[in-house]
């Protein structure tokens, strides 16, 4: 048994495996052996992956139709994997809204609040217990670049990646005596459907491959994550500005893509 498998194994559960990142943690993973839960709404694009990869290799891949911004999803994911050691959980699943948040519904912006952040913790919570009590697992939170910065017109979006970055690295420390690893990768611009979504400029943009074999090589050797040597300048000049320099200079960068909810 490979060594990856031995400490995050038997079974990773991805939160928006349905497409981008999180698509590309499930084809990652698989090859290092471990079995999947594939969590997303689109259940149709969960089978296709999941019968592409039971395919390829010899894993079990179940697939769960849940929706992270409502109250059930928990103890839907609880019943599904109530007989399955969870030894690495991928908190992947996000969305952005644009715009000014005033201009914005309530409803939308709360809705990303729960799908980034309050579901990230709540399966952290749950399954982190799991992984505690068996002395052995790994989380892996998506941050961002935006992580780092205030960023008008995304501001709702860029606070809940602060959130994901912030609780991955506390946990990283409480966590570190029960050989647990966590990790918070923070991408800049990748190319997905949210790159597409939010008309970022796709010259800027990384492919997923990358972006996902960075975290998990990283994973267990640091607490964050950047891929991409621009993206890791620009989270260092982002450090070492004033934070209001750090809003402008994002500001400018999204505001052509504010007007673009779902
Ligand atoms: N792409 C970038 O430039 C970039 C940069 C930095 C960080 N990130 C972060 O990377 C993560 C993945 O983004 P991506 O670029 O791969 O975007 P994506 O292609 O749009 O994928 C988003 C995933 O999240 C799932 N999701 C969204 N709302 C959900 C809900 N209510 N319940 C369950 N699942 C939900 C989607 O599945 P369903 O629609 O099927 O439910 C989909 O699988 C996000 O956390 C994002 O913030 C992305």
């Amino acid at each position: 048994m490979n060594e990856f498998k031995q400490k995050y194994g038997p079974w990773a559960l991805i939160t928006g495996a349905s497409s981008g990142i999180g698509m590309e943690f499930a084809r990652q993973i698989a090859e290092k052996g471990l079995n999947l839960v594939l969590v997303a709404r689109r259940e149709d694009r969960l089978k296709t992956l999941a019968e592409e990869l039971r395919g390829k290799h010899s894993i079990d891949v179940k697939i769960i139709g849940a929706d992270l911004s409502g109250d059930d999803f928990l103890p839907i994911l609880k019943k599904a994997t109530s007989n399955l050691e969870i030894g690495l959980l991928i908190n992947n699943a996000g969305l952005t809204t644009t715009g000014t948040v005033i201009d914005n519904t309530l409803e939308d912006e709360l809705n990303l609040l729960h799908v980034n952040c309050r579901a990230p913790l709540m399966l952290a919570h749950e399954f982190g217990k799991q992984m505690r009590d068996r002395k052995r697992g790994g989380m892996i939170f998506l941050g961002s670049l935006l992580s780092f910065a205030s960023v008008p017109y995304w501001a709702n979006y860029a606070a809940s990646k602060s959130y994901d970055l912030m609780l991955a690295e506390g946990l990283a420390a409480e966590m570190k005596e029960h050989n647990v690893d966590v990790l918070a990768l923070c991408p800049g611009f990748v190319r997905t459907e949210f790159a597409e979504f939010a008309k970022l400029n796709d010259l800027m943009a990384m492919n997923v491959q990358p972006v996902v074999s960075l975290a998990l090589r990283k994973l267990g050797k640091s607490r964050a994550a950047i891929p991409g040597i621009m993206n890791k300048l620009n989270a260092l000049s982002t450090r070492l500005q004033p934070r209001f320099l750090n809003s402008l200079i994002f500001g400018l960068v999204v505001r052509p893509t504010q007007k673009l909810n779902h």
